[in-house]
């Protein structure tokens, strides 16, 4: 199931180029954000629900000669902890946690909800989803739950208030992962009945009067006027094309019923277990099922997943190509701890689950090479973790994961990284609390909004059109300056940035609008592309000329915008982008300039000459409007390019496939320096740096080694 959905995730990442000193207590609401009373959390997915009782306290006592100071358990065991409907049986969690605490080991615990037991789907039958087919699932994987379901509701909020009840108290108990990765089912939305009651609840209150919802979606066009609530269907196959409002409600209301699913546990959680922290896992973009600035809005911090190699099996699985470009990986994974980051606005963030062998269900991914699952671990801690816990533990013998290697092997020998994470774990270590509670302060924004992902998908305007593929082929353009790059969204203050990147912003609203004026006019520099403002927030077409109401703004009117099947388009530059012609892919909005200035003109055809690329002054900012769809290459150039109009500037320079961020405390800042080749690397520096893992002094020129990481510390 999983499989189905990491690639998803792919398709759009590909577009791209001391011991533990915890403190169990007192963790949560009242000092949640007080970095010292945060717990090292450098820990290890752990399955005692899988393994002999035999094996506990031997796996115990190793974890903690790892260094390991914490383990997350249980998020899958719901059949072990409620065998029958009402009857708990939570006596072995019990002893597995305390042979770990007794390890020194603190446990995160999960609510099972992501895979209830057979004899819940026996009996409840319409817990399970409809997709968007119209087709029931079947049970038997996982995540196949609709997460409207008043009885699955109720059934894992029974669980999960048992299992607070029961651990409040337990010591060695540090907190919670509330159900396990919601964003990745194999069919992300559920169409049942439930599902339709709850939204047309949803848009009662949403909307207050059918009258509203009928103007607002344009219901008169296909004679769809609603005259009751209880009319109104959810988008399964209609003979045609639902209506654009209701569609975009939809996905609306689904990434609102899985957050409501979880505020429930987390209320619950909330009382009972004050001193514990929460949290779910996840993956991030350009998955955009649920909307996770929602999902996580009172949760403690965000926690993410990370399968780096797992994503180089399923890129060649797409692609049968051996020639995966060295940048295109990492900078897909940087994008996931970018927005994992800035979710709750730069607050570090947990990587909950670590890939640290072969990974796969039916096939293996490749052996990580020696020294890449600690850089991969670094690069995490370089954008913004505060601590990770490997996944997992041992290597499954049974079940649909056998082939998913974790630390200790099927024959439970130590893996070939075992070694290394031990070693990685003591680096941390000796890094320190600091550094792992610090900041990445960025001066480059880059916008991604799930109204605009959504309406896309729903109206894509070329069906190659892809908005999770435009942000990752941006944030990959941007990220080659090596500057830092904060994920921002509507609702979230631009003025802290030099620069803002907003590819394909195609629904606007009206505040949204004001807020980039006032950015732009303040001095920011925000550069964008076509489809500018062609919807307003209820998903209706804008109904004055683009980019509607930033046409002052940009300075640009567009004139008409072309979807783009045969024939080629190419853009010449001028002025500040000048160098080789750009190639146009798959659109061109072609623009008339008011009162921008032209630095791009289309090079063929009817619009040979028309203006492509422009830049206007206003107030005392600048405002960049790309008409066309530009090449990897050349969009690279020209990001480059109106980055440093902006004036950002990087650390230190260093070769491609070095990766280089900052952390920082008003007392303090990291350099990170993260060589994602299997060559040595040089970089020069012009003042004395201390690195920090080794301890050596450098002056002028240092080297990296293959898959080699730096902390550099001014001396
Ligand atoms: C994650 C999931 C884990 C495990 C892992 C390996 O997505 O949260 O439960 O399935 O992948 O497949």
């Amino acid at each position: 199931m999983a499989l189905i959905n990491r690639r998803t995730f792919l398709t759009g990442s590909a577009a791209l180029l001391g011991a533990a000193s915890l403190r169990y207590r007192g963790w949560a609401q009242e000092n949640g954000t007080s970095s010292s009373s945060q717990p090292m959390l450098l820990g290890v997915d752990y399955y005692p629900d899988q393994t002999p009782e035999a094996l506990w306290e031997e796996d115990a006592r190793m974890m903690a000669e790892v260094g390991f100071t914490n383990v997350r358990i249980a998020e899958f065991a719901w059949a072990l902890m409620e065998p029958s409907e009402g009857k708990f049986e939570f006596d072995w969690l019990h002893r597995a946690v305390d042979i770990l605490h007794k390890h020194q080991i603190a446990v995160i615990l999960g609510t099972p909800s992501a895979a209830p037991p057979p004899w819940l789907t026996v009996r409840y039958p319409d817990i399970v989803e409809v997709n968007s087919q119209g087709q029931r699932l079947y049970p038997g994987g996982r995540r196949f739950t609709c997460p409207t379901n008043p009885t699955y509701r109720r059934l894992s909020l029974a669980i999960a208030t048992e299992m607070a009840r029961t651990f409040a108290q337990t010591q060695g108990v540090i907190g919670w992962q509330i159900d396990n990765e919601l964003t990745l089912g194999s069919s992300p939305r559920c169409y049942c009945d439930y599902c339709k009651s709850g939204f047309q609840a949803w848009l009662r209150s949403k909307y207050q009067s059918l009258e509203k919802l009928n103007q607002t979606w344009g219901t008169v066009f296909w004679s769809q006027t609603y005259t009751d609530f209880s009319q109104i269907p959810v988008t399964l196959p209609s003979g045609a094309d639902p209506n654009p409002g209701l569609a975009l409600d939809y996905d609306r209301y689904q990434s609102y019923a899985n957050a409501s699913f979880l505020e429930e546990q987390l209320t619950v959680l909330r009382k009972l277990c004050p001193g514990h922290f929460v949290t779910t896992n996840n993956v991030g973009l350009p998955l955009d099922t649920i909307d996770l600035r929602s999902l996580y809005e009172k949760l403690d911090f965000v926690s993410f997943d990370n399968y780096p190699g797992f994503f180089e099996m399923l890129i060649h699985q797409e692609s049968k190509s051996r020639a995966i470009a060295p940048e295109t990986i990492p900078t897909a994974v940087a994008l996931g701890h970018d927005f994992a980051r800035s979710i709750k606005v730069r607050k570090p963030f947990l990587i909950m689950e670590e890939q640290v062998g072969k990974a796969g269900q039916s096939s293996f991914s490749p052996q990580p090479e020696k020294g890449k699952i600690r850089l991969w671990v670094y690069q995490a801690i370089a954008h913004g973790a505060m601590g990770v816990n490997y996944f997992r533990w041992d290597t499954a013998t049974f079940g649909a994961e056998e082939y998913w290697h974790g630390m200790l092997n099927h024959d439970r020998a130590k893996s070939p990284a075992f070694d290394e994470i031990k070693q990685t774990v003591k680096e941390l270590k000796a890094l320190g609390q600091d550094l792992l509670n610090s900041q990445c302060i960025a001066r480059t924004a880059l916008f991604f909004d799930y109204d605009c992902s959504w309406a896309l998908k729903i109206q894509p305007g070329h069906y190659d059109l892809n908005y999770g593929e435009q942000v990752t082929a941006w944030y990959g353009a941007i990220s080659a300056s090596r500057t830092g790059i904060d994920i921002v969204g509507p609702g979230d203050d631009l003025s802290d940035y030099q620069v803002v990147f907003a590819p394909v912003v195609y629904v606007l609203s009206e505040a949204q609008a004001e807020r980039i004026k006032r950015y732009v006019s303040n001095g920011g520099v925000f550069v964008t592309n076509f489809r500018l403002g062609a919807k307003t927030e209820t998903s209706q077409m804008v109904r004055s000329p683009l980019p509607g109401p930033l046409r002052e703004v940009m300075g640009v009117t567009v004139e008409d915008y072309v979807p783009i099947y045969s024939g080629t388009q190419s853009v010449k530059f001028s002025s500040l982008l000048s160098g080789p012609d750009g190639e146009c892919g798959i659109w061109a909005d072609i623009l008339l300039p008011s009162t921008a200035e032209v630095f791009g003109t289309y090079a063929s055809g009817q619009y040979a000459g028309r203006a492509a690329v422009t830049m206007n002054s206003y107030g005392k900012g600048k405002a960049v409007y790309i008409g066309a769809d530009l090449n990897g290459a050349s969009l690279a150039r020209v990001v480059q390019a109106f980055s440093a109009v902006a004036k950002v500037q990087k650390p230190l320079d260093v070769p491609a496939g070095v990766e280089l961020t900052v952390r920082k405390t008003t007392a303090k800042e990291w350099i990170f320096v993260l060589n994602h080749t299997a060559d040595t690397q040089t970089i020069s520096i012009s003042k004395a740096f201390t690195d920090l893992v080794t301890g050596e002094s450098l002056t002028a020129k240092v080297k990296l080694s293959p898959y080699g990481v730096r902390v550099l510390q001014a001396s």
